[in-house]
């Protein structure tokens, strides 16, 4: 059984991307002191958006050592890195193309791979190269970022894909037909759960359901299956997706 959430509620997605982005430059700082590396998973889709902006300019992007900083991606859809729905893009233009890390410590999941398992073994070599890590061993991510949809997906982790009960393999490409793009790369939950710190970013009323799922006792929810064995879960809400929760003493 992993680590209890921390749940915090701020007013609005405003406050919520700044509150992200001092987590952000704060992890950062703390993994550099301790392991001189900071090692980073983005999420995917929109909600990430307006913290990768804020990062991206001073007061946090002067905070933030980019050149000991290693970028990767939590999940990526099968297209092109210049596609307007590629997550790799959504974060170089908001925030990589405008701070100096370098190119090479930028690991995008290749999208655009015509053969998606052939692009998930790759993926799993580079972490496994990046975090020197021995055969069996899992990478220790500093920091995974993730989004939650409004079924309780996370990553491309979706309800009822068998996915969601890989334990081998670190990077898997999947099929999900009810999403918009529907083939897809993911990380899988053994790496989430290996991670030092997961930082949930949710906002609006739409995902109020789902988040008080997620967070209520009993549910198998992809999202709810995220709980790292050995490190930190913080779940970060706007009021709008904190509604359907109990008030007792959660929120700042
Ligand atoms: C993706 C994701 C996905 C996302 C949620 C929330 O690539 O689609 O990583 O898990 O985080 O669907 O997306 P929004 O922030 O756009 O609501």
């Amino acid at each position: 059984m992993g680590s209890k959430p921390t749940v915090t509620v701020v007013p609005d997605p405003d406050a919520l991307a700044d509150t992200a982005a001092r987590l952000i430059a704060d992890a950062a700082a703390d993994a550099i002191d301790a392991r001189g590396r900071f090692m980073w998973a983005l999420a995917g889709g929109e909600t990430p958006r307006a913290t990768y902006a804020k990062l991206a300019l001073p007061p946090w992007s002067e905070r933030v050592d980019w050149r000991r900083t290693w970028v990767f991606f939590g999940d990526e859809r099968a297209v092109p890195p210049d596609h307007p729905d590629s997550n790799y893009q959504m974060a170089h233009v908001t925030l990589l193309s405008k701070v100096p890390i370098p190119a090479a410590q930028v690991l995008r999941v290749r999208g655009e791979a015509s053969d998606l398992e052939v692009g998930a073994a790759e993926y799993a070599r580079a972490l496994t190269d990046l975090f020197g890590t021995r055969r069996g061993e899992l990478p220790r991510f500093d920091l995974v970022l993730l989004g939650m949809g409004v079924d309780g997906h996370t990553a491309s982790l979706f309800p009822g894909s068998p996915v969601v009960r890989e334990v081998f393999r670190m990077v898997a490409a999947v099929h999900v037909a009810a999403a918009s793009i529907p083939q897809r790369l993911t990380l899988t939950l053994p790496v989430f759960n290996a991670a030092a710190r997961v930082v949930f970013l949710v906002a609006g009323a739409e995902k109020a359901k789902a988040v008080k799922a997620v967070l209520g006792e009993h549910t198998t929810l992809p999202a709810a299956m995220v709980r790292p064995d050995n490190g930190e879960l913080v779940w970060l809400l706007d009021r709008a997706a904190a509604a359907q929760l109990a008030a007792s003493g959660r929120g700042l």
